[in-house]
């Protein structure tokens, strides 16, 4: 009968059980030593190794002729315990048996000596799923337990525990168990099971396992009977891992800024009965993957994938910014929070993948926003120049601002009178007077050029005040954002696109428009400092 690899190779011995030797040394020793523990505590998350060890441990104890600490599984009692035939190992599954009476009923069995060996062992699975009734049980076996009994505990979940029980046991938390530890394991198993599996196909199982040896060796396990050697792809293919070319060509729809396309493939893997939900969640995970290889070094550990795919997030990343990246991440979860509030998945999907895909599109606040601020721009300035392309509810709103920009043009008196009405202007008026640019289009070419700068920009307005353009934002870190990167020369490549001219670029500063008049953008401590090493006559280099 074919025995599955992870109960064929369960650990025997404490040696055999990898990546844990903080812990089996210490058993062995307590064994060897007779310093034994009356409760035990093994927690860990899932396929580790603690109803492994919670067994050797189990046999060790009881074992006639115990070797370093570790059971001989030779004797009639280590046989015993093996074949089930001795009952005083008790396996009991707290997940169901978790009342207070299958406690009692334990507290009752203890009294009595074991039939057939030293120690009545209780390995108590699951534990955290006792009730609050059976740990107070419990509680009251571990103060005073019989010298012939002992209790091994396990739980994945050990925050769940009361720490009146975690008070009473000795405690050894179990690893996740690294690549390294489960190659090893694997290539042993490989070894006696007559295959080979390559490095690259143990370091992939390793990361899709995450630290559970368990789920480790049922992946091997499904992947022998397909020819001797096992290699990455094969494990891609039983995984379930195959096929991400649709996930590339679709981030690569979006860097094409071709909505077309995206809405095409997205079409043929809806014919091909794609679920639209799953497709969601796999691209938000394409682009955690770009992202991960984007600002991580060593992106391999983070990442389940093979090396060509590995290649392949690099080369695809390498055409994102990170903002961009972050953006579609976001777009794609708010997707998917629609999707689960039952919105048509596809409808919803193609939404998306268009905004994603024409960035000057975003159907949310910012949007309203932008527009808003496109208006109040104009209201300021008085300039209502209609174009062609202008909707209508546009064109309507034209009419009323009008009319309010004559009554009561607050926000540019404010911004335009002082340094007209400083005495000290008059010698270069042409220099301080401020006059309006068409911000909202500058903005609206930005959305081209920079889309998150658009976003710091939002809600900004700005005047021209001889070569400076001088921003008006309350946003506190347009400032150190704008210095940042191409940010800046993105700005002045939007105002020269749309007014023709080469400004230089300044934030509008109310306190210095006041007291003096031909406004300097401000410097900052930085800009001072090294103004004055160039004064010093030493060679600063800024970008
Ligand atoms: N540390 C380990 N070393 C070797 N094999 C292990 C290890 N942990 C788990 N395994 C394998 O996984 C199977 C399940 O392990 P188990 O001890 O039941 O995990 P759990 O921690 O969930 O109790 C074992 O039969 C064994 O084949
Ligand atoms: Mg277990
Ligand atoms: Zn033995």
């Amino acid at each position: 009968m074919y025995q599955v690899l992870y109960r064929k190779y369960r650990p025997k011995v404490f040696s055999d059980v990898v990546g844990q030797e903080h812990i089996t040394t210490t058993l062995a020793k307590e064994i060897e030593t007779g310093k034994l523990s009356h409760a035990y505590l093994f927690t860990g998350s899932r396929g580790t190794g603690k109803t492994t060890c919670a067994k050797i441990l189990s046999k060790a104890v009881n074992c006639l002729h115990p070797v370093d600490g570790n059971p001989c599984n030779e004797c009639e009692v280590c046989q015993g315990i093996e074949s089930g035939a001795i009952l005083d190992i008790a396996e009991i599954d707290a997940a169901s048996n978790n009342g207070v009476d299958n406690i009692r009923d334990i507290r009752e069995e203890i009294n009595f000596t074991p039939a057939s060996c030293k120690y009545r062992v209780y390995i108590i699975d699951e534990v955290h799923m006792l009730s609050i009734g059976a740990f107070n049980a419990l509680l009251k076996t571990l103060e005073e337990p019989p010298a012939h009994v002992k209790f091994i505990l396990a739980t994945t979940e050990v925050h769940k525990l009361p720490v009146t029980i975690l008070s009473r046991c000795q405690r050894f938390d179990f690893r996740r168990v690294t690549p390294e530890a489960m190659a090893e394991r694997m290539n042993y198993i490989a070894s006696q099971e007559g295959f080979t599996v390559t490095e690259e196909a143990l370091s992939l199982i390793a990361r899709i396992a995450d630290g559970g040896m368990r789920d480790a060796l049922s992946l091997l396990d499904q992947c022998t009977g397909h020819g001797d050697t096992i290699d990455a792809d094969l494990v891609c293919s039983v995984a379930g891992m195959t096929g991400k070319d649709h996930l590339f060509s679709l981030a690569s729809a979006v860097n094409g800024k071709d909505s077309a396309k995206a809405l095409e493939l997205i079409s043929d893997l809806h014919g091909k009965s794609c679920d639209m939900e799953r497709l969601c969640s796999d691209m938000i995970n394409h682009f955690r993957n770009l992202m991960i290889v984007k600002t991580v070094r060593s992106a391999e550990s983070l990442l389940v994938c093979t090396a060509d795919e590995l290649q392949q997030y690099k080369d695809q990343s390498g055409k994102f910014t990170l903002e961009n990246i972050l953006y579609c991440i976001s777009l794609l979860q708010e997707a998917m929070a629609n999707i689960k509030k039952g919105v048509n998945r596809r409808t919803e999907m193609e939404m998306t993948f268009i905004k994603l895909s024409t960035p000057s599109l975003t159907a949310d606040s910012e949007n309203l926003l932008r527009r808003i601020a496109e208006l109040e721009n104009k209201m300021r300035g008085g300039t209502f120049v209609s174009s062609a392309a202008d909707l209508a509810p546009q064109a309507e709103a034209k009419a009323e601002p009008k009319q309010e920009a004559a009554e009561a043009p607050t926000a540019s008196v404010q911004l335009s009178s002082p340094p007209q009405e400083t005495p000290d202007v008059s010698d270069e008026p042409e220099h301080s007077a401020e006059e309006e640019l068409p911000w909202a289009e500058v903005m609206q070419e930005l959305t081209k050029l920079n889309m998150p700068l658009w976003g710091v920009l939002n809600g900004s307005s700005a005047v021209i005040q001889g070569d400076f353009v001088l921003i008006k934002s309350d946003n506190p870190t347009l400032s150190a954002f704008i210095k940042t990167g191409t940010n800046a020369r993105d700005v002045k490549a939007a105002i020269k696109n749309i007014t023709g001219r080469a400004y230089r670029l300044g934030l509008y500063n109310a306190s210095a428009q006041q007291s003096s008049a031909p406004a300097q953008p401000k410097k900052d401590s930085l800009e001072n400092l090294i103004g004055k090493a160039r004064d010093m006559g030493i060679n600063v280099d800024v970008k």
